[in-house]
């Protein structure tokens, strides 16, 4: 299991994830922050299968979740904002819908 390596001496923020407030310190990752409330999950598969972030550098694509309303963000290069609103992704991320408003 996770635990810190420091005590954190940053501010502490609020995001919103599945719609409850969550009280993170600055800076970390959603990743980070969800780790503990999702219970490690954070989109399912296509199979419906619970899936959760894995490698922690941008290289998986484990940890796609809806962040501000935007799909397919990778939680584990996203670091929070005050008053962010995070949701689980279910099923298979259409890649090509975050750009059709362009
Ligand atoms: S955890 Fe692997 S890309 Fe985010």
């Amino acid at each position: 299991m996770f635990k810190k390596v420091s005590e954190s001496k940053g501010k502490t923020i609020t995001i919103y994830f599945e719609g409850q407030p969550l009280e993170v310190e600055e800076g970390m990752t959603v990743a980070a922050a969800v780790l503990g409330p999702s219970h490690g999950w954070t989109r399912t598969s296509h199979g419906g299968q619970k899936r959760g972030p894995y490698c922690q550098m941008g290289v998986c694509h484990e940890c796609l979740m809806t962040i501000d309303g935007v799909p397919n963000q990778q939680a584990c290069l996203t670091a929070v904002v005050e008053g962010m609103q995070v949701f689980r992704q279910n099923g298979v991320p259409d890649f090509h819908k975050e750009n059709s408003h362009e």
